[in-house]
């Protein structure tokens, strides 16, 4: 059985995913819109992953007797500047769901639920690869710039990611 504590702070996390899903979704339509196809199947493939990751989230909080709350999320930005920011935002959004997860931990460990702080576990590891996938691509953004040519490859190279970012099994 879930500890109110823990049940209110398993839900903010649903939002967040929720939230993680929408905002990757909304930068899979600008780059869309932009011709870059390669980006946008990457976003596509990431905002289905965050919907997993809050599906398993979900899951998780009714079968050990709580009630997973759906909420009301904020509208993800429509335009994301350039490609360059758009990554920023996408590596900075990652670091703060590392920080919310890893306040969850913090969390099981003051209530010594020991079941939740093993599930978790699971996106602990979780984050590390996305942070380290997203620090990859940031890499190499960064040294192509706004050259036209660099993005051209660049956007054939993100495409290549796409299974890395959608083989996670809930
Ligand atoms: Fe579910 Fe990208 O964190």
């Amino acid at each position: 059985m879930l500890a109110k504590k823990i049940e209110i702070a398993l839900n903010e996390q649903i939002r967040i995913e929720a939230e993680s899903s929408q905002v990757y979704l909304s930068m899979a339509c600008w780059a869309e819109t932009q011709g870059f196809e390669g980006v946008a199947q990457f976003m596509f493939a990431h905002s289905d992953e965050e919907r997993m990751h809050m599906l398993k989230l979900v899951k998780f909080v009714n079968e050990r007797g709580g009630h997973a709350r759906i909420s009301q999320l904020a509208a993800p930005p429509i335009d994301f500047g350039s490609f360059k920011e758009m990554f920023q935002t996408l590596f900075d959004h990652e670091v703060m769901v590392s920080k919310s997860i890893n306040d969850l931990v913090h969390i099981t460990l003051e209530e010594r639920d020991y079941a939740t702080h093993n599930f978790l576990q699971w996106y602990v590891a979780e984050q590390i690869e996305e942070e380290a996938l997203a620090r990859n691509i940031l890499d190499k953004i960064n040294l192509i710039g706004d050259d036209k040519g660099g993005l051209y490859l660049f956007d054939n190279d993100v495409k290549q990611l796409v299974g890395q970012v959608s083989d996670t099994p809930v």
